[in-house]
């Protein structure tokens, strides 16, 4: 590995340093440095501020120490879940944070990485870990799982429609010979569901993308780390999330819209239990997505959602309006499982 990423480029980074509002003395947490693109512009805005960086992937971890180094403020690199956020802090001693970024997902250095296994088009072990000390691989469970659990895993995380066939030829397949590479995995798909007519997506897209969630456990992660990261920020503190498909995305839709009082639980309002404690603003009315030209530069930007909130004063803080709904109705704010699938992940 070198010591830069050429095909690595911070997604939506002008509007992600726009919504952190970097001051120069001030507290920041990049809670998925990877190779470091957003950190290192964080740090050319800090000043003697202090960059607290986290990763699950000590590959992206190293690369992001060369990359970052050396810095006038005070850095320090920590491979860690940020679902640990807030154990983290308090082990360092940090009580206030002024900003927050989370760039949820797969690094394009992971899927460039054939050895990586999280890349379909790459012949490599069936790994797709980020962190590669945990014990369970895309191959353990291919092989070991339950069909039945393999069935809801594509199911619930990637939408794999004919879930269940896809599922009867991987038993039948592992019976056989255990499966150990991304290229034999992907074949077995292929074969099974063939090339949906007017689609360039790869058949096997939504099946990497369900077993990568299941493997790193992507959304229990994130939404352990939304309930926990408000109570960290100052006031006036901001905290930035970039999704890359729509379970990550209605997640934090639903966390902000939480957090800034409103009703998610759209039961009627005497068995509502939303707290409706106004903890935050929203930024972000809708995603901020990325243009056109991010998009050619950088196909991986594609499906990129980009959602901020700013922590309020304890003053302003309080009651949610009474009956305020997120979105316009159940849908809106609903958690739809499977929508992910539809959308492309990175890669
Ligand atoms: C999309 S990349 C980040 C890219 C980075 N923002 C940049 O511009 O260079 C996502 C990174 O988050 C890490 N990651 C994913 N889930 C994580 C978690 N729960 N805790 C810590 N890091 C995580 C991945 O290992 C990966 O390196």
């Amino acid at each position: 590995m070198t010591g830069t990423h050429p095909t690595h480029i911070p997604v939506l980074c002008k509007s992600v340093l726009d919504h952190l509002q970097v001051r120069p003395r001030g507290v920041y947490v990049d809670c998925t440095v990877g190779p470091g693109g957003h950190s290192r512009e964080i740090l050319k805005r800090l000043g003697a501020g202090r960059l607290v960086v986290l990763d699950l992937d000590e590959d992206a971890l190293r690369l992001a120490a060369r990359r970052l180094a050396p810095s006038k403020a005070k850095l320090s690199l920590h491979r860690e879940n940020f679902r640990n956020l807030p154990r983290l802090l308090r082990r360092l001693r940090i009580r206030r944070i002024d900003g927050c970024l989370a760039d949820v997902g797969v690094s394009s250095l992971q899927l460039d990485m054939a050895e990586r296994g999280f890349s379909f088009l790459k012949e490599g072990p069936l790994d797709m870990r980020m962190d590669r000390a945990q014990t369970v691989t895309a191959a353990s469970l291919v092989n070991d799982s339950p069909p039945e659990r393999l069935v809801e895993i594509l199911r619930t995380y990637g939408e794999v429609t004919g879930a269940a066939r896809v599922v009867a030829a991987l038993v039948e397949e592992r019976h056989r010979k255990r499966f150990e590479t991304t290229t034999e995995l992907a074949a077995v798909v292929e074969r099974v569901k063939g090339w949906p007519r007017g689609t360039r997506l790869h058949p096997a897209t939504q099946v990497f993308q369900a077993l990568r969630i299941e493997v790193n456990q992507e959304l229990k992660n994130l939404e352990a780390f939304l309930s926990g990261v408000v109570d960290f920020l100052r006031p006036g503190g901001r905290l930035v999330v970039l999704a890359f498909h729509s379970l990550e995305d209605r997640l934090v839709k639903r966390s902000f819209a939480r957090e800034s009082g409103k009703c998610i639980c759209f039961s009627p309002r005497d068995l509502c239990g939303c707290p409706r404690r106004r903890r935050v603003r929203v930024l972000t009315r809708r995603p901020v997505r990325p243009s056109g030209q991010e998009i050619r530069a950088n196909p991986r930007a594609r499906s990129a959602k980009l959602r901020a909130v700013e922590r309020l004063n304890a003053s302003s803080e309080g009651c949610g309006a009474a009956g305020s709904r997120t979105g316009r109705g159940r849908k809106a704010g609903g958690f739809r499982l499977g929508d992910g699938a539809r959308e492309a992940n990175r890669g």
